[in-house]
């Protein structure tokens, strides 16, 4: 965990433009600098960076966010990782919550990188002189070209042969880095024996660890490097390095078993391929890889193996989803795998099938019916009853609705029924557009972005939550103003309004790297998204300062209104059912005086 003041601090110093420059070049038009969408095709430049709010946003394809969600999105990297290469930057050392990375320790892990390069380099030179190798990768047509781009190696037939590179054989960081094991009676010998050697990359190319391929019927088939320091292997994706180019290009990456898989595929020209590590699909690559794309295709065997690995891929993914993303399942005909499929078919085959590969949602309900006899009462309450525990883990609150339609068309039960036997039931308050939105139109002004965002059409007018939102986001003071009492709960943007309210009352500092600092501060909140989503839309807002201050007033008397008719109404409520004591008139008669001055100012002050 990185404290939040480092996070805060941290944004305070770095300016997102030089951030973002050292990846696009940005030209300057008004008070924002431009460029063309690093996050999709695109000829015209409508991704904008405000060096004002700390803040970038595309209005082609809606990717938005501060320097640390840039570096992020476009390098691909974890949070931690984005935080440490900015501070990096600007000669800021990360602070590990109590855990310092001594520099011993960091010396300890350069030593297991080196030990891997060096191991990597060693394997490589071999692969010239094992003839046995070279044969093995001919009579699997592996050209020379791709074995050097995968950087294949050869570990030969020998006990020690890494005594060759590492003189001190004997040296902690070899074992430590599992090139070598050491026996009972305290013998030490090579992992790797025998065997055609993948190193695996990080993301930022290092070698991290290496599967070795018997070249006959030995077992087991793969070996692969045990967990060290530097391999993990849930987190890790075999390819994703060389991969990630490609699969910008294509828009998605093809998740596949096997390491010749992804060799294969990239051989004919599918080079947006990336392999799980002989594990299942975890949560963690899910996640890795939706932040470098918004497709995954997972490609299986068509067998009966090849299903239940899908399976386990989709109930790994359930809590990832995003209602943004999309994620699809491709069976290859049962004799086949990705290896063997492009090359009997070629790459426009392969292409086309990933295209029409079966999305989640659809696999989700094919493989949940197949296992139910839906003809009868039972097997239609089976259904339901398996798929509760699925469905109430999707993330996406639009798919998760749309599964709740599916699955309520194959249980022939209504949707209603559907939510109440999932126990998915959405709130009324919820459902209901909440009372304020009703027949208010924020006054004219010059207070709503220049541009219309392009995704979704026609926008609705905002709600004066939203307004007051945008406003507080630009003009921070104005919170302090604020009655938290005033503001309802139960919208996202009065949620999060209220939250930074209360962040103020508590004393916390206004965030001093803008309006970035600020979305950062509430990363990992439910206030993060609706907070982010309306500084998108602010990048590009042009304001007529003049504005800020009667627009303010009025949404403020409006949210009065509001609060006092809220308590008129109660008040009416109960002088029909009981009648009233006479502090109860009283009160209703302030109220409805307290009612018609605000009205009246309201028309008064009619922008
Ligand atoms: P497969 O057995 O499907 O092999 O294992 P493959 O990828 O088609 O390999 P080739 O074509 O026979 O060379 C799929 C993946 O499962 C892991 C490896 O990552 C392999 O690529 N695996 C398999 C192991 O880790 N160990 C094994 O013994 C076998
Ligand atoms: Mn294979």
């Amino acid at each position: 965990m990185i404290p939040q003041s480092f996070v805060q601090e941290l944004l305070s110093r770095v300016d997102i433009v030089d951030v973002i420059e050292r990846h696009l070049p940005l030209k300057k038009s008004g008070a924002n600098y431009f460029a063309c969408c690093p996050f999709h095709g695109e000829k015209s430049a409508s991704f904008s960076v405000s060096p004002s709010k700390q803040f970038y946003h595309c209005f082609g394809c809606g990717a938005h966010g501060s320097a640390i969600g840039f570096l992020m999105e476009h390098n691909g990297l974890g949070f931690v990782d984005a935080v440490k290469e900015l501070a990096g930057q600007v000669g800021l050392q990360v602070p590990d919550d109590g855990h310092h990375a001594s520099p011993a320790e960091t010396d300890a892990r350069e030593r297991l990188y080196e030990a891997m390069a060096a191991a990597a380099r060693f394997y490589k030179e071999q692969l010239r002189h094992g003839p046995a190798a070279v044969a093995y990768l001919k009579r699997r047509e592996v050209s020379g070209e791709i074995a050097a781009r995968f950087g294949l190696g050869f570990a030969p037939d020998e006990w020690q042969a890494l005594q060759r590179v590492f003189p001190d054989y004997q040296a902690k960081t070899l074992a430590e880095a599992g090139l070598v094991i050491d026996n009972d009676q305290g013998r030490r010998y090579d992992r790797f024996r025998n065997r055609i050697v993948f190193p695996i990359h990080d993301r930022r190319g290092r070698i991290i660890a290496f599967g070795g391929r018997v070249m006959d019927g030995g077992e087991p088939k793969y070996l692969n490097s045990p967990e060290t320091p530097l391999f993990e292997k849930g987190r890790e994706l075999y390819g994703l390095f060389l991969a990630q180019k490609a699969i910008r290009d294509a828009g998605h990456v093809v998740v596949v078993e096997g390491y010749m898989d992804v060799v294969a595929l990239a051989q004919f020209g599918v080079a947006n391929a990336v392999a799980t590590l002989g594990t299942a699909t975890t949560p963690q690559h899910v996640l890795a890889l939706l932040r470098q794309t918004d497709r995954i295709v997972f490609c299986f065997d068509g067998d009966a193996a090849g299903r239940r690995a899908a399976w386990r891929a989709l109930e790994n993914a359930l809590e990832a989803l995003r209602d943004d993303a999309t994620l699809a399942f491709l069976f290859l005909p049962a004799e086949h795998d990705p290896d063997s499929f492009v090359r009997a078919e070629g790459a426009e085959a392969f292409r086309k099938a990933a295209a029409g590969a079966t999305s989640l949602a659809n696999f989700l309900i094919q493989e949940l019916s197949a296992r139910h006899a839906l003809d009868t009462a039972e097997g239609r309450a089976g259904l339901v009853h398996e798929a509760r525990p699925l469905v109430t883990r999707i993330g996406a609150p639009l798919l998760r609705l749309q599964v709740m339609k599916m699955l309520a068309e194959a249980s022939e039960l209504t949707q209603t029924e559907i939510e109440d036997a999932l126990g998915l039931r959405q709130s009324r308050a919820v459902r209901k557009a909440p009372p304020h939105q009703e027949g208010w139109r924020p006054p004219a002004g010059n207070f709503t972005p220049r541009r219309a965002p392009v995704r979704g059409g026609r926008r609705k007018p905002p709600s004066a939550i939203e307004s007051l939102l945008r406003l507080v986001l630009t003009h921070t003071a104005l919170a302090a103003r604020l009655p938290v009492g005033l503001i309802p709960d139960d919208s996202a943007e009065g949620r999060a309004l209220i939250a930074i309210i209360d962040m103020l009352s508590l004393g916390e500092p206004v965030p001093a790297g803008g309006l970035g600092a600020l979305i950062e501060r509430f990363r990992d909140t439910p206030h993060g998204e609706p907070l982010s989503r309306i500084a998108a839309e602010l990048v590009d807002a042009e304001f007529d300062e003049a504005v800020i201050e009667p627009l303010f007033e009025d949404i403020l008397r409006k949210l009065q209104i509001d609060h006092v008719s809220a308590e008129l109404a109660e008040l009416m409520q109960r002088s029909r059912e009981n009648g009233l004591d006479n502090r109860g008139r009283h009160r209703m008669a302030e109220l409805l005086v307290e009612k018609s001055k605000l009205s009246s100012a309201a028309k008064g002050s009619d922008l």
